[in-house]
């Protein structure tokens, strides 16, 4: 990550975290996965703001796959548990502050105290003009892709293009993903935006989650501005 155009930092108006890592982050230290968990909410606080301030237009959080409900069932309550902490009281703070707060994913399906939770802070932060958090949970790509389609196909529409699709993805509106950023070493995206990051920057590091931090945002955006986006043209 070479600081050649450090002088020159480009924003990206929307960026996508798969935060990965969690687990071996706590058994490293010989702690719980659920201390792991903890510490990557602690994480996600202080990137969220910090995508605030350096003037980030929309921030999309991996929180939770649909390929997540195969983990050991006390796994899954400790994060809905969580989750749903995490809304009555960081969400909530968002909100106040003018930070606008929304979902992707099948909610239906989490605990009655988590929709709950959720509902309230995207009602309370409907009106706000500030940095958009969109936190996918129970959310899976190819769901997403497979409902659209679904929900054009009801409409009494016989043949699809592009722009029907993303007007039915849960990220209409949003802003284009301009780069999707990684911890944990993994290199895939594990289901995350596939149609979103058509031509998103990836970025791969190989920190644990709750190890990233403000300065690791300001490494991502160098290396972000560097990056050549040619979308299929020439220079
Ligand atoms: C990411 O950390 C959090 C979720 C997927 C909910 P992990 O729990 O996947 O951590 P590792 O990958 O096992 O280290
Ligand atoms: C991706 O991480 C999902 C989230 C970060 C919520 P996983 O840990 O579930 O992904 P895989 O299993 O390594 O692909
Ligand atoms: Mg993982």
């Amino acid at each position: 990550m070479k600081d050649k155009k450090e002088n020159m930092l480009k924003i990206p108006s929307h960026i996508g975290f798969i935060m990965d890592g969690n687990g071996r982050w706590a058994s490293q230290r010989g702690l719980s996965r659920s201390d792991g968990h903890r510490q990557g909410a602690e994480a996600l606080k202080s990137v969220v703001k910090a995508c605030s301030q350096r003037g980030i237009k929309a921030v999309s959080i991996y929180a939770f796959s649909c390929e997540n409900w195969s983990r050991p069932q006390a796994e899954i309550k400790f994060l809905f548990s969580l989750i749903t902490q995490f809304a009555k009281k960081e969400l909530k703070k968002y909100a106040d502050c003018g930070y606008r707060v929304m979902f992707s994913g099948d909610l239906s399906q989490l605990p009655k105290t988590t929709q709950n939770a959720i509902k309230k802070v995207v009602d309370a932060s409907k009106g706000n003009d500030g940095i958009m958090v969109n936190i996918a949970l129970n959310y899976g790509s190819r769901q997403e892709i497979v409902k659209a389609v679904n929900t054009i196909l009801q409409s009494g529409i016989r043949e699809v293009d592009e722009q029907m699709i993303e007007d039915c993805l849960y990220t209409a509106g949003l802003p284009p993903l301009d780069v999707v950023v990684r911890s944990s070493g993994e290199k895939r995206l594990s289901n995350f935006m596939l149609w979103q990051s058509a031509y998103s920057e990836l970025i791969f590091i190989d920190k644990y989650w709750p190890d990233f931090d403000e300065a690791t945002l300001d490494e991502i955006l160098l290396e972000y501005s560097n990056r050549d986006r040619r979308f299929g043209g020439i220079k």
